[in-house]
């Protein structure tokens, strides 16, 4: 991951526009590499995991899982795309299994990551999305976490 110690803001004004920001950070990603989103409902995350997904090399149609918390696609390298909105509680994370997810050879892209804090791993790439009107997002990639709290 490239992105340097700072954190970056950038300002998009189309789901298309964020969608391309999503395709060009997919070529600072590898192998265990965690993106953390967060951010409101609307604010953006699928729409970046779904130009994110596509920047790492996934064909077809990517959207947030439903009945489960985790989807797989496979690009250039593996993608787990987690959506914890509806998770109740972040130990079933691990209760299902999920953590291996978070420490394979894959890239994990996680909406709702705020939940699971607890369980990542010391380095991770949190993006923070806010709706600043109906077009307008900011976009704000932090740098990696250091330390573990
Ligand atoms: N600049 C923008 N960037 C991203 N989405 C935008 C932008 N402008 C408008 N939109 C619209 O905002 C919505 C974003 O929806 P999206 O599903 O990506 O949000 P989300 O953060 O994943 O929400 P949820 O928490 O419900 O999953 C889409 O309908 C999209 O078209
Ligand atoms: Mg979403």
């Amino acid at each position: 991951m490239s992105i340097s110690k700072n954190k970056k803001t950038i300002i998009t004004t189309s789901a298309r526009a964020t969608q391309r920001l999503g395709e060009r950070l997919a070529c600072t990603l590898a192998p265990g590499d965690i993106v953390c989103l967060v951010g409101e409902l609307g604010a953006g995350k699928t729409c970046l995991v779904k130009g994110l997904a596509r920047g790492l090399g996934v064909k077809g149609y990517v959207n947030s899982p439903t009945f489960k918390l985790i989807n797989e696609y496979q690009g250039k390298l593996p993608v787990f795309h987690f959506d914890l909105y509806r998770l109740e509680d972040g130990r079933q994370v691990s209760e299902l299994g999920y953590e291996e997810y978070l420490f394979g050879r894959g890239v994990t892209l996680i909406e709702w990551a705020e939940k699971i804090i607890p369980l990542l791993p010391r380095q991770y790439l949190k993006i923070n999305l806010k709706r600043i009107d109906e077009h307008t997002r900011k976009i704000e990639l932090r740098d990696w976490r250091a330390k573990k709290k």
